[in-house]
């Protein structure tokens, strides 16, 4: 039970802020247990409140308060209160801008929810947003208040000889007791979340960039010494996003200096801070024997997102926490379309609809579905989700396919013109798209407000005689909480006809001879002509997934088996095998169901030899079309979800494949196999998917020879990639010498965080049947620790969200097991807690036993003491 109930903030009840803070200068006397910090600060009130209180609130978390003072006089203990959440000084002055000074003490040794100032490892560093300063001083933590931060630093010059904040170096020098100072300003007014320091032994790696206009750019990353070989990729990303910000969106770096600060200790994936990423050590550091091309992907994903934070989201920033997704889903679609240009946006753009459609669908059919512009949260943090993210993206995406790439960026310049400096919303966002382009985006907006996947349903009709094809499109909502009834969307439907030798078609649409159309979908029913047609032609719809919907469209085997070898669209190509695979398996799952024989129908057999015969010379491309459909993404198709006939069904299709056709994947196996040392390079990428893909399968086959392969490759590779894929081949099958290789790997490895991480991962993402007690012995392991993110994520959070068959065991222990986590965690750090939840939230779905056993967890969470906000809203939203 929580010890007060908490509030629920609203964005209708927004009102700008009463006071402005124009300036702040703080000055931090660091300490790991007793930091001192004093925070100067001219206040005004705002000419645009209309409110008349006379009290100033000033926001501030776990503080002490040493004093406080308004134009040097310190405040009588009468003329303020302190509260666990703000501090009031009841009479500000009214008639003119006053100074503040407050000083108090902090604790950062004690800070494990790693939100504030606190202590990763043997180095100091702050994370802020969303509402972290109010953790370091009292202030006006929201973001529409921005100010001009000057900053210095006193610490132990040999335990903090580096000394970091936002903006440019103004000072340093020498102080008494071994101590040293160094003083930072940032030019840019900002909000408090954007605020950052670090402080430790840090070895930097240093570059240099010229931007588009001449200057020259100094890039440091900091990494703890023994991290400074795994740079090289962080820094080669970041000079790629930089020229790719310049060249697609005309956006330059605005400081002389960009740095980045790698640590162990992080609750998410990076911090946008101006000047001053803090990054998780995972998407920084790389080296081909320590991570995988993934990881290489993703480092490179990351670092660019951040990096375009500082004019999506910082240049001009959230006027307030609804509007996360202004932020953050425009800042994701760049990232995305810039791994999509350094890499291959087909295959980029089919990874990013999988994680959609198996995460973010999952999410907005649930319990906690929200719209991407959230309208009321308890705690913030929640908010940070696949929805505000992904779908967030999806929606800026449609927007650019709506308006084309010319008038996209005619919008985003004009976006970032006309609000530079400003804290504005996801309206005004929309607003300068529309302007820009002189279109109107009325019904579009509906995608903001409105949660839930829409289902768009297509009825053809062919007539012979005139040549002509009608579809009538229908799109629907599903009810999610507080909307009960939805709006019919606007919604961009790529579409592409396919003659009957797999050739393209041209057809008339709206008078018009075309081989491609949007069709805007507006109505809860159309119809859309489509003329001029030689025969009856194959419809190609929802091409590069242009909206994020679910498209049922019945088909027959045949007909995605010709469309998985025709479409010129290459996500609909993969898409049409994705369905192909997820027919068979629904047919096999039934069949289970029904006690009868299992039975692969053969036309699949033959699809997939298809593909590993030639799929047009991209080796990713063609692992992305040989991966079959995950657990997680069929059991989302299931009324009620069925884990142990989804893992059957499916582990049945592999291995009828990897039977099959085993010497079609043995023979690409040897191809595309090399003893090389890793290097990321697009080729070399590609022959390890592809050749990784087809050890997957081959271990199907549980034979010597397989178990052999996969040993082989295990124990001689020079890169991780090759080096992981033949040790989950190995754990996921019943491999004889599995412990073995287990032991040498962890021996091999055990200095290497974050390889040690995917070692856990792995064990606690095996199918195999002694999982879940592994999983408890993996708690004990000496090298697990509750208190660091990455390892809770890497244990329980891969069981409880990446291992549906062992997690949803029948008998209830994996949902025990994930509750007693989350009771432990929510003590030690309540976002990553809250983060575990997300494990039972979808009870709904399952069998009535399950069900139950779920949701005795979660009310057993819901029960427990001291329960934070974050643990509270997302247990409490589940059970509702
Ligand atoms: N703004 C960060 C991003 O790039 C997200 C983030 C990092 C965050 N750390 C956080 C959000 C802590 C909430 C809490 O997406
Ligand atoms: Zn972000």
């Amino acid at each position: 039970m929580r010890d007060a109930s908490p509030q629920t903030v609203y964005l209708k009840d927004y009102t700008p802020p009463e006071y402005l803070i124009d300036q702040i200068e703080l000055h931090f006397e660091l300490d790991e247990q007793r930091t001192r910090v004093q925070a100067r600060m001219n206040v005004r009130r705002n000419p645009h409140s209309s409110a008349d209180s006379v009290a100033l609130k000033l926001w501030g978390e776990e503080l002490q308060l040493l004093s406080i003072a308004i134009d040097g006089r310190p405040l009588q203990e009468n003329e303020f209160v302190v509260g666990d959440e703000a501090l009031i000084v009841h009479e500000a002055p009214q008639d003119r801008p006053f100074e503040i000074l407050i000083e108090n003490l902090i604790d950062p040794q004690a800070n494990t929810a790693l939100e504030g100032l606190y202590l990763s490892s043997s180095m100091l560093c702050t994370q802020c947003e969303a509402q972290g300063f109010r953790k370091i001083t009292w202030f006006l933590d929201r973001p529409d208040v921005m100010s001009r931060f000057k900053t210095t630093l006193v610490a132990d010059k040999a335990k903090y000889p580096v000394l970091l904040s936002n903006g440019n170096k103004t000072g340093s020098g020498e102080l008494e007791n071994n101590r040293h100072w160094v003083s930072w300003e940032d030019p840019f007014a900002k909000p408090c979340y954007l605020f950052a320091l670090v402080a430790g032994q840090l070895a930097c790696v240093a570059d240099q960039f010229v931007t588009m206009s001449g200057r020259r750019i100094d890039l440091q990353i900091f990494v703890e010494q023994h991290n400074v070989d795994k740079c090289g990729h962080a820094i080669q990303s970041l000079k790629n996003a930089m020229r790719w910000d310049e060249q697609t969106y005309g956006l330059e770096y605005d400081l002389d200096l960009y740095m980045i600060v790698a640590v162990d200790h992080f609750n998410m994936g990076a911090m946008e801070n101006k000047g001053l990423n803090v990054f998780n050590t995972k998407f920084v550091l790389a080296r081909p024997d320590t991570a995988t091309d993934s990881d290489y992907e993703h480092i490179e994903g990351v670092i660019g997102h951040e990096y375009f934070h500082n004019w999506s989201g910082n240049r001009v920033t959230c006027r307030d926490w609804f509007q996360l997704s202004l932020k953050e889903g425009f800042t994701v679609f760049r990232d995305q379309q810039f791994s999509g240009d350094m890499t291959s946006p087909a295959v980029k753009r089919i990874e990013d609809v999988n994680a959609l459609r198996t995460r973010q669908f999952a999410e907005d059919a649930g319990p906690l579905a929200h719209p991407v512009r959230p309208e009321a949260y308890i705690e913030i943090n929640n908010f940070y989700t696949l929805t505000v993210y992904e779908k967030g993206a999806e929606v800026v995406r449609m927007l650019h396919t709506l308006l084309g790439a010319a008038g996209f960026r005619m919008g985003c310049d004009l976006y970032f013109q006309r609000h530079d400096g400003q804290a504005v919303t996801c309206e005004d966002f929309v607003k300068a798209l529309e302007d820009a382009n002189g279109v109107e985006l009325g019904q579009f907006r509906r995608w903001y407000s409105q949660a839930g996947t829409p289902v768009v349903t297509v009825e053809q009709d062919y007539d012979a005689a005139n040549g002509r094809l009608q579809l009538t499109l229908r799109q629907s909502c599903p009810p999610t909480p507080n909307q009960p009834v939805k709006q019919p969307l606007h919604i961009p439907v790529k579409l592409g006809l396919l003659n009957a030798d797999g050739s393209p078609a041209t057809f008339e649409f709206a008078g018009q001879p075309h081989t491609e159309v949007t069709l805007d979908l507006t109505a809860a029913e159309q119809s859309f002509n489509f003329g001029n047609l030689a025969g009856k032609p194959v419809v190609s719809l929802l091409r590069g997934f242009s909206a994020p919907v679910t498209l049922q469209m019945p088909r027959s085997l045949d007909e995605l088996a010709f469309l998985l070898s025709h479409d010129s669209d290459t996500f609909n190509r993969w898409e049409a095998g994705q369905q192909l695979a997820t027919q068979a398996i629904f047919q096999l799952i039934d069949s289970i169901e029904l006690g009868r024989p299992l039975q692969l129908e053969p036309i699949v057999v033959d699809a997939y030899r298809r593909v590993l015969a030639d799929a047009g010379g991209d080796l990713s491309y063609q692992a992305l079309l040989l991966a079959l459909p995950e657990e997680s993404y069929l059991s989302g198709q299931m009324p009620v979800i069925d884990v142990e006939a989804v893992h059957q069904a499916r582990e049945f299709v592999k291995k009828t494949l990897a039977e099959n056709l085993a010497e079609q994947f043995l023979e690409l196996y040897r191809q595309y196999h090399r003893d090389e040392s890793g290097c990321f390079d697009a080729g070399a990428v590609g022959r390890r998917r592809l050749k990784n893909a087809c050890l997957s399968y081959l271990c199907k086959l549980e034979t010597p020879d397989s178990h052999r392969l996969a040993e082989q490759q295990f124990r001689a590779a020079r890169n991780m990639t090759d080096q992981i894929s033949a040790l989950a081949a190995i754990v996921n099958s019943r491999h004889p010498d599995q412990d073995d290789c287990l032991d040498s790997f962890y021996r091999q490895w055990q200095q290497e965080a974050l390889v040690i991480d995917k070692w856990f991962t792995l064990q606690a993402t095996s199918s195999m049947p002694n999982t879940f007690a592994k999983v408890q012995n993996l708690m004990r392991h000496p090298a697990f620790d509750m208190k660091t993110p990455n390892r809770v994520r890497a244990l329980v959070g891969a069981f409880s969200q990446s291992n549906p068959l062992h997690f949803h065991a029948a008998n209830g222990e994996g949902y025990r097991f994930l509750a007693d986590r989350v009771i432990e965690l929510n003590a030690l750090n309540p976002q990553i807690a809250s983060r575990m939840v997300s494990g039972l939230a979808q009870w709904r779905r399952y069998d009535a036993n399950r069900q139950s056993l779920m949701k005795q967890e979660l009310q057993r969470i819901v029960a427990t003491d001291h329960l934070s906000k974050d643990v509270y809203e997302i247990a409490s939203k589940s059970l509702a």
